[in-house]
């Protein structure tokens, strides 16, 4: 099973990115988890414009967006939604259970995963 606890619910704040490493097959998956309207989502924490962190950017209705440029991108869908940003960037499914936010990735280890 893949499901791996990557955050607890007390760590969120309603749209403040949080930044999370799991060490995966592929190697280290950085990942911004942010908590918006009741929902978790999960996003590959790197801007496809450039190598910027997207945890460090804000929260626009249901988009995160992009401190350095401004590109936006679709929090559920990954998709890229505002230029200069025209690449997705990949999404994970996530989800709560009782205090735990639990991340699906096929290809995560399960026993070697940290919280920044
Ligand atoms: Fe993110 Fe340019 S680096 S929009």
């Amino acid at each position: 099973m893949s499901w791996v606890t990557v955050a607890t619910a007390d760590e969120l704040t309603d749209d403040v990115p949080l930044a999370v490493e799991v060490e995966a097959d592929e190697g280290p998956l950085e990942l911004a988890i942010v908590s918006h309207d009741d929902k978790l989502y999960a996003l590959e924490n790197e801007c496809t414009h450039g190598k910027v962190a997207l945890s460090e950017g804000d929260v626009v209705g249901c988009t995160i967006e992009c401190y350095l440029h401004g590109g936006a991108f679709d929090l559920a869908t990954g998709e890229a939604i505002q230029l200069p940003a025209t690449e997705p960037v990949r999404v994970f499914p996530v989800r709560q259970e009782g205090n735990d936010c639990l991340l699906y990735t096929s290809d995560a280890a399960d026993d070697s995963l940290r919280v920044d």
